[in-house]
């Protein structure tokens, strides 16, 4: 199956298509002043309301709504899926898609694809010395067998055995500079401090399980002591080829057992992974030591529709279990089903499905908790729903995860769950979660009672906070290189708010900073597949704010500075409102704190 398609890809793509040329071979298309109208395709008109703009890459049906970057027109008029309308477009550029992890053609990324061929054959030659190996040592073999790895198992997963030394590896493959520094770059030698005789092997005395990458080929290694020793486990390092935070390990290995795959068991180990393919659960994966990322959901949403997690009934395994969740959430949506399976406490999948086999431990897998279960179960647990303050506090846990959702369908049912859970209707509990994820307008402000009596309410209100950041992240939108008048130190200092939108602000920021785009619709396709799409898709269907790139910046640099001195001034007043309520103020403070109210001082009085 093909790969990702990689964004640098996308974004070549968007900019160079002109979705006038795209639409235009459609849609009888008008010009009208520096933009293009039409009847929308999409609706039935009489008076066109369909536009379309060159500079932006968009376009817009002021009637039904309708609004989309080249790709999105595509999609939308020929009904294609996206990977297909990349197709598309590419052919009708005259290039080829790449797909990650290679396979890159005429697109001048060829050059890299170069770099890494020979360090791919290097670490599948190092396995096979590695799997050689294992059968030559008594020691390293006995330690395999002893952990209930079979012959078979051994060769399906290519595992081995590092000899206890510290050059093997180096000796055999390391003749060269290059060579060296090949395997150096692998991960698998590390250099000496401060010593001439240059490298040594990190792997040294372990049993060895490569790491395989989707399409089969070794990209790092995962060692284990025979016996014990610390660490337990020592994995490659970071590489050009290894991105740990990924990467599941077993899954080259289940797509190869499993012609049609329908759900993948998401467990801990290196050993549970093994052990549950050689038990016939041949969809087990293992995330390689570190917690679930959104990247290893990615990768499994596309393959599958249905994930269970596996933990140990321990704490260590609730926390990681809860941290699985959290990252979960924004994948979650209709027609994709997540449970999470608690082992027995002192049990991990190797030693269960040792003692139990297969089937029984499969039969386990039915009984798994599904996600909007196991939530309200946690909730539950940290809030007592039998009294109103449980409730109230059941339902502020509650609301933050929610919010992580997408809007649609699978976060209306968790809704009802939460809701059903503290007796209370699902639209009440709407209207009150159901903010969205940037803010639309001002966001409401609540304020203590007390500042309420001095006025502070209705001077948040008038700062409307939620604006700036919405007017900030339209103005990148319209014009990205506005993003260039935002230096580091203020970008930096967003990370300070904790303000809806701001995350969105800042990454569009840091996105325009690492790798620039020219055009809205670059911007966009950069977050189609991110739930804050939709509302940056309102946004830029919308008129900017100002009429060209340099008004832009000026407007954006000047909303950001007025976030950041807000931001400001509201500690200020918080602290002041907090000493009010326990002790008088003085009168420069009592001054300070009429002025603020006010929105009219600075802070500190410098
Ligand atoms: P565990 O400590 O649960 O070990 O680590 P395990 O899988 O049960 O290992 P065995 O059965 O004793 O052989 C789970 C996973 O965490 C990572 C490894 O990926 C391991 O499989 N890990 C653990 C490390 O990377 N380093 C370590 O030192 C320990
Ligand atoms: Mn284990």
């Amino acid at each position: 199956m093909a790969g990702r398609i990689p964004q640098h890809f996308i974004d070549e793509l968007i900019a160079r298509a002109d979705i006038v040329e795209i639409i235009g071979s459609r849609v009888a298309l008008k010009k009208a002043g520096r933009e293009y109208k039409a009847c929308c395709p999409f609706h039935d008109e009489k008076t066109p309301s369909f536009w379309v703009s060159p500079d932006k890459q968009f376009y817009h049906c002021f009637g039904c709504g309708a609004h989309g970057t080249a790709l999105g027109f595509l999609m939308a008029y020929d009904r294609l899926p996206f990977p297909e309308a990349v197709e598309d477009l590419a052919t009708r550029l005259g290039l080829s898609v790449p797909h990650e992890g290679g396979m890159a053609a005429g697109t001048g990324s060829a050059g890299a694809a170069d770099e890494t061929a020979p360090l791919y054959e290097l670490l599948a030659n190092v396995a096979d010395f590695y799997h050689a190996n294992l059968a030559q040592s008594a020691r390293a073999a006995a330690y395999a067998a002893q952990r209930g790895l079979t012959p078979e198992t051994i060769d399906r997963f290519r595992i081995g055995y590092a000899a206890d030394s510290w050059n093997e590896v180096l000796r055999r493959f390391g003749g060269g500079v290059q060579s060296s520094r090949a395997l150096r770059d692998c991960g698998l030698i590390i250099e000496r401090e401060g010593s001439s005789d240059g490298y040594y092997d990190r792997f040294r005395d372990r049993l060895m399980f490569p790491i395989r990458d989707t399409r089969g080929r070794v990209i790092a290694f995962g060692g284990r002591v025979l016996g014990s020793g610390d660490p337990k486990y020592l994995n490659s390092p970071e590489t050009v080829l290894f991105h740990k935070g990924k990467e599941l390990y077993g899954l080259y290995e289940t797509r190869l057992a499993r012609r049609s795959l329908q759900r993948l068991l998401v467990v801990e180990g290196y050993m549970d992974a093994v052990r549950l393919h050689q038990a016939g659960l041949t969809y087990a994966v293992a995330t390689l030591g570190t917690a679930t990322t959104p990247e290893h959901l990615r990768r499994a949403f596309r393959l599958v529709s249905e994930i269970i997690f596996c933990f140990d009934g321990d704490r260590a395994g609730r926390a990681a279990a809860w941290r699985a969740l959290q990252q979960v959430l924004p994948e979650a949506r209709e027609g994709r089903e997540v449970r999470f399976l608690f082992l027995p406490e002192h049990e991990d999948p190797d030693s269960l499905v040792g003692r139990e086999g297969g089937e029984r431990f499969e039969a386990r897998l039915d009984t798994a908790q599904p996600l909007s279960e196991y939530l309200v179960a946690q909730l539950s647990e940290q809030a007592d729903v039998s009294h109103a303050d449980g409730k109230a506090r059941f339902v502020a846990l509650a609301r933050p995860l929610l919010e992580k959702i997408a809007p649609g369908v699978y976060r209306e049912l968790l809704l009802e769950r939460v809701a059903a859970a503290v007796g209370q209707s699902a639209e009440r509990l709407q209207q009150w979660i159901a903010t969205p994820e940037m803010p639309a307008a001002a966001a409401p402000v609540h304020a203590p009672r007390a500042a309420e009596r001095a006025g502070v309410a209705a001077a948040r209100r008038r700062v409307g906070r939620g604006s700036l950041i919405t007017q900030a992240i339209g103005l990148l939108l319209h014009f990205p290189a506005a993003a260039a008048a935002v230096e580091e130190t203020l970008r930096l200092e967003l990370a300070r708010l904790e303000l809806p939108g701001v995350a969105v602000l800042r990454e569009l920021l840091e996105q325009q900073r690492a790798s620039p785009v020219a055009t809205m619709a670059q911007t966009l396709e950069r977050w189609r597949e991110r739930h804050e799409y939709r509302r940056l898709c309102e946004l830029a269907a919308e008129a900017p704010l100002v009429p060209d790139g340099a008004a832009a910046g000026r407007e954006l640099l000047s909303a950001v500075t007025r976030l950041l001195d807000q931001e400001l001034r509201q500690r200020r007043l918080q602290s002041l409102i907090e000493k009010a309520a326990t002790q008088a103020l003085d009168e420069a403070e009592k001054a300070e704190l009429q002025a603020l109210t006010r929105g009219q001082s600075r802070v500190g009085g410098a």
